[in-house]
């Protein structure tokens, strides 16, 4: 493991590497504790790197048992091998070939990174430096390599044998219980995007063919006895490269693509050439075993990592600093993917929820880092939400400032110009400069600035003169390293809600006071550049409710000065769906602000009636869109509250103002929420489709409401719909309900819950998750107790993410006045990291805020820090994440 000594790596700081290697050959033969490994590796002086300069191969936990230069033996004195590398002084001027045998012990492996045991299964994992765990290599996604892959197995044990690219050959090995299988993949690609399967799989097939006529064999790989569970991935796969081919013109470009899917992965999934290899609960779903919200994350998944194959694979990084340029864009891909397959307001809101309840808090802590960080330590550690969520609205945003034409020449352009290249997010940009015309140079502070901007919109309505004036202001504050921030180009989707609808948007001429280009006013797109900018509309015969960043067309925080009533228009009539969510939301924050301000003066807050007017006439108009009207009556989470809240956080008085607002609003809205609960039963068989999923969707938010009010009508409806519910999104919903009422009722129904599906480990990981989420004191127990339940172990990253992630994602309880949240968190931490440093680093994560706690908390938070910070032979990836959250 690598610990704590790991160097800053700098983006200033690169080189084109000094050798490249054309071919890779690969012989494994797999065995459980000791795999033999031989690269032959067709290396060559690169005409850009340093003539002469020493060779270098990277290596993580490694020996070599052989290296042979051109087939002859080194001398001790010329190569220096170590467990981190492999050093060759003198290396030929010319291409030469070297060979070296490494032996690798898969079932020792817990990190999960290079090669692993899952199950029965053999597996690999090597994005990002993983590859280096099983041969000395250049391992940088800018050295690009053909790789022909022999893969040897015990047949009993391993009867499929998978590798990237076609199979060229397989067979039966003479004499011997063993057999081999010859991966071919022509396509040159960094040594991140290897992989290799062996195991006794389950399968099912099928075929695409492309628009071009090529013929494609889809496999997807699971456990024996789960293969029904996997067509609707396969059915996902085959409908996102369909629309691939429709919305950005790429086609496959290989014979075959298999997904393999296995229960021990540290992340979601990964998209290996030809071979993508999936955490199975973004493979397999039942009605009975999955939710539409697993349905709707298998559809995301299969559809990223399949979009990776144009972006990542065929074009992918010069090196990690650029991640977002194949991450952040295969996200947006992704998200459109989704948006057209569903709802697009729907699919934008829960994208929204999912930016601002992960990247926001990121961006606003001690971790905020720029889309494209200009340093690391480890670079595992920057697969986070703001390369990934806030990557993707980068790519959202130059969209929305070049228009959706020039946006796909400039996609085009970029798909032809750099097609078999690791590139940069500068050679990305340069395309859409070149399409539209315009100089994006202001707009790359994207990707260089950390922090999220605030958007200031002041207005004002004159009667006599009929226009209205709005003030546009931005500002971002300073984020570690970076104290002084620019002003970013923010693309301000815009429209005037008067009583008959949206208003005509006319302005001055762009040089004059208060002006706007043509373009702007016919597109409703008004670009904020500077420190503030100020636009006067003509002709305005009403004082219009302004609906700003219609959409939510750029990452900002809105501070918007609009009265109470313009919000309640908005909800009502804003044509933009999301900002009628977004009224609704706001104005739900405004109340609940005031009622934590209220609780912390020890006083009772008042409930607010206009507003629960508002959501009653939300709830009457269900019928036309039942998956937003679920969106619309959510109320904002405690987490939600605390990150607009902002400092000395107080989570009981959070917890009480949201429980009192619920309260109050579940009781007065009880009549309508019935009415939809019960329009919306229905014995129809269960079908993942949006429509059936919304529908879903908004009966279990109104039964949540409904308990909310009268836990006792709650708890009776949700019994019932517990006990008769034929698909798991009712009987999880009703649990989650149920869950959060104290008493008998709730342990019967989580043990009934658990007797039911224990064999089945995705559904026994929900299980887990819900009970860590419970906002009581003795949750906190609870969760210890479950620690020790026979099916609780550190060894499963999904595992240890539903029982002890669920806890620290939970407000009252991780932040527990007495600090002891912090403590278990803690202790999680410093058990896990010595078996595996990624998922250990990632849960420490969950102290990304603790500086915006109230001053107890805040005390108890960095004391749990500094006892991880001073734990002895630390990862280097829980050092980098513990030093920079104290720092
Ligand atoms: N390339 C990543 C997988 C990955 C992440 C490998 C970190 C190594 C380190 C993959 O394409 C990915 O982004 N997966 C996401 C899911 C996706 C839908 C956003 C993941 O694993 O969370
Ligand atoms: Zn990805």
């Amino acid at each position: 493991m690598r610990t704590d000594t790991a160097q800053p790596v700098r983006l200033s700081e690169y080189r084109a590497p000094d050798y490249l290697i054309d071919h890779v050959d690969l012989d494994i033969r797999l065995h459980l504790s000791a795999t033999h490994v031989r690269a032959r590796l067709s290396i060559r002086p690169n005409p850009l790197g340093r003539p002469g300069a020493p060779l270098t191969l990277d290596g993580d936990g490694l020996s070599a048992t052989t290296v042979l230069l051109d087939g002859g033996a080194l001398d001790l004195g010329v190569i220096a091998i170590g467990p981190e590398r492999l050093t060759i002084a003198e290396p030929p001027r010319k291409a030469f070939e070297l060979t070296i045998d490494t032996i690798v012990d898969p079932s020792a492996n817990t990190q999960l990174m290079g090669l692993y045991r899952s199950g029965s299964a053999y597996c690999t994992q090597c994005e990002a430096e993983g590859f280096r765990r099983i041969t000395y290599f250049l391992d940088r996604p800018d050295v690009l390599s053909v790789y022909t892959t022999r893969i040897e197995a015990e047949k009993a044990q391993a009867p499929v044998l998978l590798g990237n690219g076609n199979l060229v050959e397989s067979g039966d090995i003479p004499g011997s219980s063993r057999h081999y299988a010859i991966w071919h993949d022509p396509h040159p690609k960094p040594c991140y995007l290897f992989a290799l399967v062996g195991g006794d799989l389950g399968s099912i097939h099928d075929a695409f063919t492309t628009r071009s006529g090529r013929e494609v064999k889809l496999g997807i790989y699971v456990e024996h006895g789960k293969e029904s569970r996997a067509a609707y991935a396969m059915d996902a796969l085959k409908r996102c490269m369909r629309w691939d081919e429709e919305a950005f013109g790429r086609e496959y470009d290989l014979d075959v693509f298999n997904i393999v899917a296995v229960s021990d992965f540290n992340m979601g999934a990964m998209e290996n050439k030809g071979l993508n290899v999936f955490n199975d609960k973004y493979v397999l779903a039942l009605p009975g075993t999955a939710t539409d919200l697993d349905y709707a994350h298998i559809e995301a998944v299969i559809a990223h990592e399949y979009f990776h194959n144009w972006t990542g694979n065929r074009i992918t990084c010069r090196d990690w600093f650029q991640l977002c340029l194949k991450e952040g864009l295969t996200v947006f891909r992704d998200q459109e993917f989704s948006s057209d397959q569903r709802s697009r307001p729907v699919k934008r809101i829960s994208d929204i929820r999912a930016l601002r309840a992960a990247q926001f808090p990121e961006d606003g802590g001690p971790l905020a880092h720029n889309v494209r960080p200009d340093t690391y330590l480890e670079i595992n550690n920057f697969y986070t939400p703001t390369i990934y969520e806030k990557g993707a609205e980068v790519i959202r945003m130059l969209k929305a400032l070049i228009g959706a034409e020039a946006f796909r020449r400039g996609m085009d352009l970029y798909f032809e110009r750099c097609d078999g290249m690791a590139a940069t997010v500068e050679d990305f940009i340069a395309c859409f400069a070149e399409v539209s015309g315009r100089d994006l140079a202001q707009f790359m502070r994207w990707y260089s600035q950390a922090g999220t901007p605030t958007l200031k919109a002041t207005s004002a309505y004159d009667t006599s003169a009929r226009t209205f004036t709005l003030t546009l202001a931005q500002s971002t504050a300073p984020t570690p390293g970076q104290p002084d921030k620019q002003p970013l180009v923010i693309p301000v989707a815009l429209g005037l809600v008067g009583s008959g609808g949206d208003l005509p948007l006319t302005t001055p001429a762009p040089h004059e006071d208060g002006g706007a280009s043509a373009r702007e006013c016919a597109s409703g797109v008004f670009e904020l550049a500077t420190e503030t900018r100020k636009l006067v509309f003509h002709d305005i015969a009403e004082r219009p409710a302004p609906s700003i960043l219609r959409g939510f067309s750029a990452p900002v925080k809105l501070d918007l000065d609009s009265p109470a009533e313009d919000l309640l228009t908005l909800a009502a009539r804003d044509t933009d769906l999301v900002n009628r969510w977004q009224a609704i939301q706001t104005s739900a924050n405004r109340l609940l602000a005031a009622s934590v301000a209220t609780i912390r003066m020890g006083d009772v807050p008042a409930p607010d009636a206009r507003f629960a007017e508002a959501l009653a006439s939300v709830i009457d108009a269900f019928a036309a869109d039942p998956a937003f009207t679920a969106q619309a009556i959510s109320l904002p989470t405690e987490a939600d509250m605390a990150r607009e809240i902002g400092v000395d956080v107080d989570p009981d008085a959070i917890h009480m103002a949201r429980r009192e607002l619920r309260r109050s609003l579940g009781l007065q809205l009880q009549p309508q929420l019935l009415k939809a609960y019960e329009a919306l039963s229905t014995d129809a068989p269960y079908s993942p489709d949006a429509r059936s999923a919304g529908a879903r969707a908004l009966r279990n938010t109104a039964l949540d409401l409904i308990a909310a009010g009268d836990a006792r009508t709650g708890a009776d409806i949700a019994m019932r719909q517990f006990q008769s519910a034929h698909n798991m999104t009712d009987q999880f919903g009703a649990l989650a309900v149920l869950s959060m009422i104290p008493g008998d009722q709730r342990e019967q129904a989580l043990d009934a819950f658990y007797r039911t599906h224990a064999a089945d480990h995705l559904v026994v990981d929900k299980w887990f998750a819900l009970q860590g989420l419970i906002p009581e004191a003795s949750t906190f127990e609870r969760v210890q107790t479950l620690m020790q339940h026979h099916a609780f172990t550190y060894a499963n990253p999904n595992r240890l993410r539903s029982l002890i992630g669920s806890f620290a994602a939970n407000l009252t309880q991780f932040h527990a006045a007495d600090g002891r949240g912090y403590d278990l968190i803690a202790s999680v931490v410093l058990e896990m990291d010595s078996r595996n440093p990624q998922v250990a680093a990632r849960l420490l994560g969950a102290f990304r805020t603790w500086r915006s706690m109230e001053a107890g908390r805040r005390l108890h938070a960095q004391a749990a820090l500094q006892r991880v910070a001073e734990a002895q032979g630390l990862s280097a990836d829980v050092r980098d994440i513990v030093d920079r959250s104290l720092a």
